[in-house]
């Protein structure tokens, strides 16, 4: 127990807004499988931020719980880390109000996700989508986080967090929010199957964790490959590959990646072979994820419990911050 009170805090989140693929796998759940140890670790499925463009209520309902079922499928172990819904711990939206006012128009303009996000959905942009990395401040403030796992993609949300803590303490006169590390993965940029962009689940270039073998192949069968490689005899670079990018992180055995190395490059074997392989090694990476999906799919009161035990702890400690500022605004004593 008192091993427990001294280790740091993680937290970090995953929005519900489609399959978990492997880009946010490599990217970022992997590693906060390798952190439950050492620290206390708050994995968040953040409903709130989904919300920030156009969603349906029962689509919506599916996803959230997909996402935890696909969560504690990869190794997020309800023993060792608190696995929760942000919708059930309110203090975190009470605290982005708060953090709102704390933040600057022209930090909130810079950000290169909103200005990607509107241009999406450039025929609505809501507010919450323009407000969402406060949200994002709060979540990781409200539990008083230490350091944040996140892909690249998220350091500029992370340096804003920062920022607003600081101001935040700033103006209060002290020290009651601490601003927290980021842990990036680091070269886990995972390409999409398009070799355009990075895998991502609006661009529906992505293998998803739990998709089956025959899915899976469905989708390496017609993958853009090295274009210099249009007859089986022309040979190729694996370095113009995408799929030699996803050898390079499933295929383990350096028999198997110098063969397909090789043969590229001397056009000694196909792309339908170097495809081939490559199923067989991402195949056996994701079966013991779909495996364990398959047992949490089967047992939805496990999963239900698991989620409210960890929404108790939570709002617990959100409440033990937000009692603290509070009291530092003038409010609410
Ligand atoms: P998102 O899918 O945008 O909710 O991202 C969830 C987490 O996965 C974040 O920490 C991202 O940085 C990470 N991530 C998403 N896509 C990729 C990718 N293609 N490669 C590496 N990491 C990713
Ligand atoms: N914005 C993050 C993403 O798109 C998800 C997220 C929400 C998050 N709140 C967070 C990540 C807090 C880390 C910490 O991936």
């Amino acid at each position: 127990m008192a091993e427990q009170q001294n280790k740091k805090r993680i937290f970090s989140g995953i929005q519900p807004s489609g399959d978990i693929h492997l880009g946010n796998w490599l990217g970022a759940i992997k590693n906060w499988v390798a952190l439950q140890d050492a620290y206390i670790c708050v994995y968040c499925v953040v409903d709130y931020h989904a919300i920030t463009i156009p969603s349906q209520a029962a689509e919506l309902h599916t996803r959230i719980h997909n996402a935890c079922l696909d969560l504690l499928a990869c190794g997020i172990d309800p023993e060792k880390s608190k696995l929760v819904v942000q919708s059930h711990v309110p203090q975190h939206t009470e605290l982005a109000w708060i953090l709102a006012c704390f933040t600057s128009l022209g930090d909130l303009e810079r950000m290169t996700q909103f200005k990607d996000k509107a241009a999406q959905h450039a025929q609505y942009v809501s507010a919450g989508l323009f407000t969402y990395p406060i949200l994002q401040a709060a979540d990781i403030a409200i539990y008083r986080a230490d350091a944040i796992p996140v892909g690249e993609d998220q350091l500029q949300h992370l340096e804003l967090a920062r920022e607003i803590v600081r101001r935040f303490n700033n103006r209060v006169g002290r020290d009651i929010l601490p601003e927290a590390k980021d842990i990036v993965t680091k070269g886990a940029r995972v390409m999409g199957l398009d070799g355009a962009s990075k895998m991502s689940k609006s661009k529906n270039n992505y293998i998803g964790i739990t998709e089956e073998k025959d899915a899976i192949w469905a989708k390496l069968a017609p993958a853009k490959t090295d274009e210099r490689r249009k007859r089986k005899s022309d040979p190729g670079n694996p370095e113009d590959c995408t799929l030699w990018s996803y050898h390079t992180l499933f295929t383990e055995s350096e028999a198997d990646r110098d063969w397909v190395r090789a043969g590229c490059v001397s056009a000694g074997i196909g792309c339908v072979e170097c495809k081939r392989c490559l199923l067989e090694n991402i195949d056996r990476a994701l079966s013991p994820i779909r495996e364990r999906r398959r047992e949490y799919a089967a047992d939805p009161a496990r999963v239900e419990a698991i989620i409210r035990e960890a929404a108790a702890w939570c709002r617990d400690e959100a409440e033990i911050t937000m009692r603290d500022v509070r009291a530092a605004l003038g409010v609410r004593a």
